[in-house]
């Protein structure tokens, strides 16, 4: 099967054959008009219940070892992706069922990324030379796509392997409608971060790709006909190296990463239904660990707007991440500025007098869509989510938590953060804040 860059078929692309037709970035990104009424009863958007649209796999299935509680697991210890242990690590901490909630009425499966009501519409699939496997994250196994008998072999040692992302849209317009694809888009890229970060804890080479016609040359052999999108890949180097402890850093291991990034993983949250967090400040360190893990992002062309609310040390105010560096912009309360952006029809959405910082980031919509079409909205979302994960690491790894909420107004953020007009949109407002003690809790899950 087709399972490689090198082996992968050229893809012929053109701007029909997007998912992301051009009016979602006013229908969906700009406005939320294209929420149906159906979400706020929980009940499904019409003509999307049908249970054929999201089939579980049916092929092969490999159980997959006990992933190690700590990240990375030893000092010292085998890094490639051929260690049954290394693998399993990989896939649990960035995709895997962390968590569950048995409080009554709520949201049971939590997985180590967000998504909007836990409907997790986003799919990993191990490509290698020789097959395909899609990670069952409530198993924790892996699920031999081509249904070959070459489906029951791990990735050999030294082979190349790529970690590719797709969507089922349906699973999300279930509750959300046309607005689906934005979501959708979203957590495809903060899936991508978290895979990227996680492969560098294990001192996995990672490189995250968003060519088109390398995704689509990866999924020629096993992608549904209907209803999943590719959305990105990461290129998993077929080195291995030793990864160092917590005591003796690798050289080129981010100084931001926590010394034990699966106790962070597992500890990470978006806050209750309502994110209304306790008004104490952050811990000073937040403002640095924020600006180093921005810095250190695998993608750089997003720009990142911190209104800081409460951390200790530091004043109010209006700072911008742009470029590898971090720079204070207006000395001030942003409350007022927070107030007129975080909206949804007309009302706040979070509680923004108790939270410590709230993330806006932006990336240059103009330019992209100049130099891919429609196909822009995939990409530039790919880049905003992978820096939104990366902000809510940051925030549990600080005992915050994080909240990714859509209810913002895009045109009044661009105005209001001076973004360049017609050229720089929001895609992800983030808000951070200290949880307060809750009726509903969380019992990790251990496999
Ligand atoms: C792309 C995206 C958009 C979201 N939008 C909203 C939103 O508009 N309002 C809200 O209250 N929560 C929103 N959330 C938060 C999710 O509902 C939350 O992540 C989910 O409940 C899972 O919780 P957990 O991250 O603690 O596991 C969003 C999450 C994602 C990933």
């Amino acid at each position: 099967m087709t399972g490689t860059a090198s082996t992968a078929r050229p893809a012929e692309v053109t701007a029909s054959d997007s998912p992301f037709p051009m009016e979602l970035w006013s229908e969906a990104v700009c406005s939320r008009r294209a929420i149906p009424d159906t979400l706020a009863s929980g009940a499904p958007a019409p003509g999307t219940t049908d249970p054929d649209q999201d089939p579980l796999p049916a092929g092969p299935r490999l159980p997959l070892a006990p992933p190690p509680l700590r990240l990375p697991p030893a000092p010292g210890s085998p890094a490639g992706l051929a260690d049954p242990a290394v693998l399993a690590a990989l896939l649990h901490y960035s995709y895997g069922l962390l968590q569950h909630d048995p409080t009554p009425g709520g949201r049971p499966l939590h997985r180590a990324v967000a998504s909007a009501r836990c409907r997790y519409p986003s799919e990993l699939t191990l490509v290698t030379p020789e097959a395909a496997y899609r990670f069952d994250a409530l198993h924790h196994q892996l699920v031999g796509l081509d249904g070959s008998s070459a489906a029951r072999r791990p990735p050999a040692p030294g082979s190349s392997a790529f970690l590719v992302i797709t969507s089922r849209f349906a699973r999300t317009a279930r509750l959300y409608g046309d607005y689906a694809p934005r979501l959708c888009a979203q957590e495809a890229g903060m899936l991508l971060g978290a895979v990227h970060l996680v492969a560098a804890a294990l001192g996995l080479r990672a490189r995250p790709g968003a060519d088109l016609g390398t995704l689509l040359g990866l999924c020629a052999d096993w992608l549904p006909g209907t209803g999943e999108h590719p959305m990105a890949y990461v290129e998993l180097g077929s080195e291995s190296r030793s990864v160092g402890g917590p005591a003796t850093p690798r050289a080129d291991e981010p100084a931001w990463l926590p010394p034990d990034l699966a106790s962070v993983l597992r500890a990470r949250h978006s806050g209750a239904a309502i994110f209304d967090p306790d008004p104490v400040p952050a811990p000073a360190q937040l403002l640095p660990d924020l600006g180093a893990a921005l810095a250190d992002a695998p993608f750089d062309d997003f720009s990142c707007h911190l209104l800081v609310g409460r951390v200790t040390g530091t004043e109010p105010g209006h700072h911008v991440h742009n470029g590898g560096r971090t720079r204070l912009v207006y000395d001030g309360d942003p409350l007022p500025l927070l107030e007129q952006i975080g909206q949804t029809e007309g009302r706040v959405s979070v509680n923004f007098r108790a939270t410590a910082c709230t993330a806006y980031i932006a990336v240059r919509r103009g330019e992209a869509v100049a130099k891919y079409g429609a196909d822009a909205f995939r990409r530039l979302h790919l880049t905003a989510g992978a820096v939104a994960h990366r902000i809510c690491v940051v925030a549990a790894r600080h005992g915050l938590c994080a909240r990714v909420h859509n209810g913002y107004d895009a045109a009044r953020a661009a105005h209001l953060l001076g973004l360049s007009p017609d050229e720089e949109t929001v895609l992800f407002q983030v808000a951070l804040g200290t949880a307060r003690p809750s009726a509903s809790f969380r019992v990790p899950v251990v496999f």
